[in-house]
């Protein structure tokens, strides 16, 4: 359901198909509203959080993966728990990657036929091909509720030819995955492919709409190039996407790419940005905490802070916890500070989309992106 399309400038007519804008998505008895920021739970769990913890800070929408879900604990055991919800304990949605981006990035023997893909899996190194159809039976197992196509992310840099070949068949893939469901009360995502190249991209959306997916994403971006070029992509892309289904931008999380890609149109986002970086001591705030939006949680200078990470940040970690605490946490290794970092670099996308859906609903955005940017993503 569209809510409410802004569109403030003159071309109304492209505006009307990219701009910004607030929509209800409802899954069983989950409702939630884009643009949405998901958390990334890879294996069926957001990295070091529980299932409470991220939903208290308002996500009602997780990832899982495929290709991790499959190989460990595999389908076997969560036929018997009927699905990821029951056995993780998640009471949101999921939405399950189809495994064709973690091929590309985690398999180092792979081979790409038209019939899928095979390769020597990171764990034992056994041998496991992923084709169209299989992907969309796990998916059933695991019974998300948004499903992925199985694609292929474009290696970067690659040739027009290459970019063509490739995108081709990943729309051959999303075709046969369309065809292969069982389940029809679950929404399928197609994924729009074709490299660098805007020509092919747009050709990748038409063929792709031809399957009247439920929702379509924009994969193979935010692999190596620049900002600029992402954005140049994403403008060519989106006019071209079905106003009244939801947009998903695969594996962007970078504060201000997720600012620019709202106001072009994109509902929903997902990356391992923020709970990664977390791991890592690297702390999303507020301009008013850091001129730059990041802090390193274990440098000197938050030796014998009192302060929270970001002062106007009303997270469980910045309500009770000072910086010298938490720096003394990651110095000493304790775990305890993966938690409490994961949740507050949640909350901080939590709350830049947050903003975002207010000023859009209001038909303020275009007068408040500027303040909203320089809060929460200043110096881009
Ligand atoms: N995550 C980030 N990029 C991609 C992509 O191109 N395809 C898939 N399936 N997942 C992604
Ligand atoms: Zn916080």
């Amino acid at each position: 359901v569209i809510e409410k399309g802004i569109a403030t400038n003159e071309d109304l007519s492209l505006l009307e198909k990219v701009g910004p804008r607030v929509t209800k998505l409802k899954f069983g008895n989950v409702e939630l509203e884009t643009p949405i920021f998901m958390p990334v739970g890879t294996v069926g769990s957001v990295k070091s959080l529980s299932p409470e913890d991220v939903y208290s800070i308002g996500y009602k929408i997780i990832l899982g993966n495929t290709y991790h879900l499959n190989l460990r604990p595999g389908m076997d055991l969560m036929r018997e728990f009927n699905g990821l919800h029951e056995f993780m304990r998640w009471p949101g949605a999921i939405l399950t990657d189809s495994g064709g981006f973690q091929v590309m990035s985690l398999a180092k023997i792979r081979k790409l036929t038209e019939e899928g893909a095979t390769f020597a899996n990171h764990i034992n190194g056994a041998k496991i091909t992923l084709t169209p159809e299989s992907v969309v039976q796990i998916q059933e197992d695991i019974d998300s509720d948004i499903q992925m196509v199985l694609d292929e992310c474009t290696p970067y840099p690659a040739t027009h030819a290459e970019a063509l070949s490739s995108m081709e068949r990943s729309m051959r893939w999303a075709t046969r995955a369309r065809s292969a469901r069982k389940k029809l009360n679950r929404a399928q995502f197609g994924i729009v492919q074709g490299g660098m190249y805007g020509d092919l991209r747009v050709k990748s959306v038409k063929q792709l709409i031809e399957n009247n997916f439920e929702g379509y994403a924009i994969g193979g971006l935010s692999v190596g190039e620049s900002k600029r070029e992402m954005r140049r992509l994403l403008s060519a892309t989106i006019p071209w996407m079905p106003h009244d289904k939801p947009r998903y931008l695969m594996g962007v999380g970078a504060p201000d790419d997720l600012i620019d890609a709202i106001l072009l149109g994109i509902d929903m986002f997902d990356c391992v940005m923020p709970t990664r970086n977390a791991r890592n001591g690297s702390v999303f705030v507020r301009s008013s905490s850091s001129a730059n939006g990041k802090i390193q949680i274990k440098n000197s200078i938050h030796k014998s802070s009192k302060e929270p990470l970001d002062s106007l940040c009303n997270c469980y970690t910045c309500k009770n916890y000072s910086r010298a605490y938490l720096r003394h946490l990651f110095v000493a290794e304790e775990l305890l500070v993966f938690r409490l970092l994961s949740i507050h670099n949640l909350q901080f996308l939590f709350d830049l989309t947050y903003e975002m859906r207010e000023s859009i609903r209001s038909g303020n955005i275009f007068e408040n992106v500027s303040e909203i940017r320089r809060i929460f993503a200043p110096g881009s």
